[in-house]
């Protein structure tokens, strides 16, 4: 693939083609992968993992992918490095028939019979809103915290996403991603090598698709994109603003995040929102020790706690062994900065652990930089009373901090579109019920 004059890298060129999607973007990551590119016939050929045929070694719970995953050298889960989502409402007026239901179903067990469940096959969640559930008479379980997605912030005026349905494709192969919807959606006669019999096709109408990515050297490669300044990224960052984040230690663990019980015991809330990110100004206003002030915290900045991309804090971004969260104000007149983690890190659940599992990735769609900002928490309470600590608004005009200056990263950061789900345990996933 070509940009213009300039001939694309391999990684460039598998991430613009999952941009890309369609039978040009498979056929374009199927090459570069060196898998035979041609749909017909039912041999793989590939060194692609095949599906996992006995259900027995799938997990009860969607969002288990930890175990799935790679991890890193300090025992962080590495998240897959493509994903891709997509919003569909169900075809029909008021409740979802039985027959609907039992085709979704097929469809999203023949992905897993396609596709290893894990990063280096596929990973799956199907998320429903509240408006899904609206299609019902009776009330969705009382003991599901799930409200319609709201603006958190006086300083943000986001779209609201009330597709009935949300699946969130995952894997360390682009080609995977884009083939599984295609496959999902009855595009293709054969996906990994399987013949595709199941498929969605019909019951939903698709009425979003976006893309994204996170790893190592990812966004540095696009530098191409309007609002990315030139060499600025760090050639390894997995995330635009430059640092490693998702570090064990600061994230909810998959049994925190989910629900104990009810009807959808088992299952976990999805937040998922889409935030546009100002890189000039980040990068070109602030000095290094700066971005790691707003990042991280005054202390991580003034201790060179950081380096590089933060690979060398290991497990955890230390705000809680350094005790910066409780020196939020204290920063704030002292040293007229407050961190976002160091704020974030306020909103800790009774016995000091993180409330929200963070599976958020980069984003260039439209052609801006941005993150696909994707969180999962018990209920989505949960996520609003750390998004307000996120706000800073006890410190807003407090020493040197502004309501968005020297308040975190709020200052490079704009919510354009936010959204609210259910996961379901996997055994509900097929268009649930609402009790
Ligand atoms: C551009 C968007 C964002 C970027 C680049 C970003 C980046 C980071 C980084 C680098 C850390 C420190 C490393 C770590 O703990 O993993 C962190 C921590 C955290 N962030 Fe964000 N973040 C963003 C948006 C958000 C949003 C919207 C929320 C939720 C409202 C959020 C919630 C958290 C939480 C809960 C922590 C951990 C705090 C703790 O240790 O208890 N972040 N983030």
């Amino acid at each position: 693939m070509t940009d213009g004059d300039r001939t694309l890298t391999r990684r460039e060129t598998l991430r613009a083609a999952v941009a890309l999607g369609g039978s040009t973007g498979l056929a374009a990551c199927l090459d570069l992968e060196g898998q035979p590119t041609e749909a017909g016939g039912t041999d793989r050929g590939t060194d692609r993992p095949a599906g996992t045929e006995s259900e027995a070694e799938l997990p009860s719970r969607q969002h288990a992918w930890n175990e799935f995953s790679r991890t890193d050298e300090h025992g962080n889960p590495v998240p897959a490095r493509h994903h891709v989502l997509l919003l569909a409402d169900y075809v029909g007026d008021g409740p979802v028939n039985d027959g609907d239901r039992t085709q979704a179903e097929n469809a999203f067990r023949e992905l897993e019979e396609t596709y290893r469940w894990g990063s280096d096959g596929l990973l799956f969640t199907v998320g429903y809103s509240p408006a899904y559930f609206d299609r019902y008479d009776e009330p969705l379980s009382e003991l599901v915290d799930l409200p319609q997605p709201a603006a958190l912030a006086p300083f943000e005026d986001p779209s609201f996403d009330t597709p009935d349905l949300l699946v969130h494709l995952a894997s360390d192969r682009a080609s995977a991603v884009l083939e599984a919807k295609q496959a999902l959606f009855g595009e293709l006669e054969t996906a990994n090598g399987s013949e595709v019999t199941e498929t969605i096709d019909g019951t939903v109408d698709l009425i979003d698709r976006r893309t994204g990515f996170i790893g190592a050297g990812l966004p540095a490669e696009h530098d191409d994109v309007d609002g990315v300044p030139d060499g600025a990224v760090p050639e390894d960052a997995p995330l635009f603003m430059g640092f490693k984040s998702g570090f064990r230690q600061n994230q909810a663990t998959e049994d925190s995040v989910t629900i104990a019980e009810g009807p959808f015991t088992g299952g976990t809330t999805q937040h998922l929102s889409l935030l546009h990110t100002e890189l000039e100004q980040w990068y070109n206003q602030d000095s290094r020790e700066q971005r790691v002030a707003k990042m991280f915290s005054a202390t991580h900045a003034a201790k060179n706690l950081v380096e590089g991309v933060g690979d060398n804090l290991g497990d955890s971004s230390l705000v809680a062994e350094t005790g910066v969260a409780d020196r939020v104000e204290d920063d704030a007149f002292e040293k007229g900065v407050v961190g976002h983690a160091q704020k974030l890190a306020r909103t800790r659940d009774e016995g000091g652990d993180p409330r929200l599992l963070r599976r958020d990735f980069a984003t260039v769609d439209d052609g801006q930089t941005g993150v696909h900002f994707l969180s999962l928490q018990e209920g989505i309470t949960d996520f609003i009373r750390t998004r307000n600590a996120m706000n800073g608004d006890d410190v807003a005009n407090v020493g040197g901090v502004g309501t968005k200056n020297n308040n975190g990263i709020l200052q490079y950061v704009t919510t354009v579109r936010r959204g609210n789900y259910l996961l379901p345990p996997r055994s509900k996933r097929s268009f649930p019920r609402p009790s």
